[in-house]
């Protein structure tokens, strides 16, 4: 079966990279990267990498690379079906039906758009409907003490337990089944179209610029799913979108708090805390961070309080570093979650517990303590090590002495003796670094029996520009958009072997398709072990530091010579022969 891109993308952004290769091998942090000996081929020394910010893996030894699909297809011998499934499966996520496979397409943004609004009124309507929306209302007010005020403020509303009765409405008001299923509003079984969103408190997902892209529908009992989403859309990119910041981002360039569900962002924005958003049921993505990044300075992260939330706090943190927001956590103490907090103890509790947040850095060292007995001198030497290494993550000598100091004393170890501990942790990495960079320098010498692209051999000049061309394609997608509004003339008839040509062509058309290019798309397309390659291709061009305009430009250039000269060539042989046939007949003609 073909899976819809919206559904690859889901299960995708689903998985956590860092805990589903963990099943198979053991990762250690390196920088940015998590590295481990390769499950693909036997070495001592780790080559794979994994980079938990784009959920890629590599490997510099045997250069097996890809998403987490190419992952599972090879650690678990699976096709890409079969792979898709088993993420899915572990994800909880149910398989799209056949008939939902159909989609979107054709239907415009806009009328996605003009749907949702359409719904949100109904939804609200039902919500505030004397006879239908009396259950919805009393969950509200009552089991989750929202105000009027908050439940009008964020349009809330209610889906009633029928199969038609959005649909009726909807088609009252010119809207046709298809463009319904494409806004995710209806869904369709056995040529019968139905209601996606029944019996469920409505939470429409606006943004930033006010308009209705989304909803999410929560149960109002403990039945699963607890939530259903709207999955993605013409109009909708689950990844790039947090709920509440259409209000948010009015209201604070300091500092705005991440939280995990919908009702802790309103309980949060009721209480007076109006800088709340969260993501939408999925852990925080790059792109997220550079959304912050455009509205705050500083995230404060406040997810549950269990185990699942405090992990996913750490990777949050990681991922808001690394676009280079200042980040702190807050965990609420004797609740759940911010929303519990506040019922519990009130607004200024929290502000007060806000107040003091934690840094990254206390709030990994308060984890590392919380979890040892530090009478215990065994407990004492485990934390302190942990501690070390967490240490020696930061680059800065300035950070390293406070968190040093600070740590000195709850430890009640001498500071110098846990300084060496850290410049050895750091020398070892260096070491380790520069190791890998020398097996990296080697890797790059090509093999030389290419199964991949066996054409390459004949070609060299040729496939060394393709390469190059499509590095920059896969890396870079202004450099797609150059190429798909024709302002550098390249097209797939400019490549010379088979495998780069089809390469091309994927790209360009996933690039121009209504998802965009992701790099999971390409497993559909790709066997693992041209999927590999393509990674290659674009770890390869990624460690050459000038990248810019001019040098797509001249690889495109230099790509059309080659052709031209490999066509020449051929021309020239042609050429002979045709001279050397038409010798032979003219002897032959003497002779005869
Ligand atoms: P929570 O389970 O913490 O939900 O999931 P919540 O919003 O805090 O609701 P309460 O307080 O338990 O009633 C956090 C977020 O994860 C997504 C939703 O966005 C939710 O707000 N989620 C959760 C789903 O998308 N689907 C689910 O089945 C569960
Ligand atoms: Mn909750």
């Amino acid at each position: 079966m073909r899976f819809p891109e919206s559904f690859i993308q889901e299960v995708v952004d689903r998985t956590d990279i860092e805990e589903l290769v963990s099943r198979y091998v053991t990762l250690k942090r390196s920088g940015s990267n998590l590295v481990a000996c390769c499950p693909f081929h036997s070495e001592k020394t780790p080559s794979f990498t994994v980079t938990p910010a784009k959920k890629m893996f590599f490997c510099f030894g045997c250069h097996a690379g890809g998403s987490v699909i190419t992952f599972v297809q090879k650690a678990e011998n699976l096709d890409f079906p079969e792979a898709v499934e088993f993420l899915a499966n572990r994800a909880g996520l149910p398989l799209p039906k056949e008939s939902d496979v159909k989609e979107e397409h054709g239907v415009p943004r806009r009328r996605i758009l003009d749907a949702n609004l359409e719904a949100a009124k109904f939804f609200r309507a039902c919500l505030f409907d004397e006879e239908l929306g009396r259950e919805a209302r009393d969950y509200l007010f009552n089991k989750r003490g929202l105000s009027e005020a908050t439940i009008k403020h964020f349009g809330l509303g209610f889906a009633p337990n029928q199969f038609h009765m959005l649909l009726d409405y909807m088609h009252g008001k010119g809207f046709r089944d298809e463009e319904l299923v494409a806004a995710c509003l209806a869904g369709q079984k056995n040529g019968r179209t139905y209601d996606y969103f029944r019996n469920r408190v409505i939470f429409p997902i606006i943004d930033p610029a006010g308009q209705v892209v989304a909803f999410g529908g929560r149960v109002m009992d403990d039945s699963k799913p607890k939530y259903l989403n709207s999955s993605d859309t013409a109009a909708f990119k689950k990844s790039r979108q947090l709920f509440a910041l259409n209000f948010a981002k009015n209201c604070s360039s300091e500092r705005m708090i991440l939280c995990e569900g919908y009702l802790d962002v309103i309980a949060l924005h009721q209480a007076g805390f109006e800088s709340a958003v969260a993501t939408l049921g999925t852990a925080i993505t790059p792109e997220h961070a550079r959304i912050f990044s455009k509205y705050t300075q500083q995230v404060v992260i406040s997810y549950d309080a269990d185990e699942a939330g405090q992990n996913a706090a750490e990777k949050a943190m990681r991922i808001l570093g690394d676009v280079g927001m200042e980040v702190r956590v807050l965990k609420v103490p004797d609740a759940k979650d911010p929303d519990e907090f506040i019922r519990k103890y009130g607004a200024d509790r929290f502000r007060s517990i806000l107040e003091e947040s934690k840094t990254g850095f206390e709030h990994k060292a308060d984890r590392i303590f919380s979890k040892y007995d530090l009478s215990l001198t065994s407990d004492r030497i485990r934390a302190t090590s942990e501690i070390c290494a967490v240490i020696a993550d930061y680059p800065s000598a300035v950070e390293r002495e406070i968190y040093l100091s600070d740590v000195s004393k709850r430890l009640g170890l001498p500071t110098d003796v846990l300084k060496n501990s850290v410049e050895q942790i750091r020398r070892k990495r260096a070491r380790d670094y520069k190791a890998t960079e020398s097996r990296e320098a080697q890797a790059t010498l090509k093999n030389f029996r290419d199964t991949v692209n066996p054409e390459a051999a004949q070609h060299l000049h040729a496939a060394a520009a393709e390469e190059a061309v499509l590095g920059l394609l896969l890396l870079y997608s202004e450099y797609r958009t150059i190429v798909e509004r024709g302002e550098i003339a390249l097209d797939s008839t400019c490549f010379l072997t088979e495998f780069h040509r089809r390469v091309f062509e994927a790209v360009m058309e996933l690039h121009r398709s209504e998802y965009g290019f992701r790099f999971e798309f390409l497993d559909e397309r790709f066997t693992p072990e041209e999927v590999g390659r393509i990674k290659r291709l674009e770890v390869e061009r990624s460690k050459l530091t000038n990248n810019g305009l001019e040098v797509f430009r001249s690889a495109v250039n230099a790509l059309k010579n080659s052709k031209e000269k490999e066509t020449a060539a051929e021309e020239d042989l042609t050429a002979r022969i045709e001279r050397l046939r038409s010798k032979k007949q003219e002897k032959q003609h003497k002779e005869g």
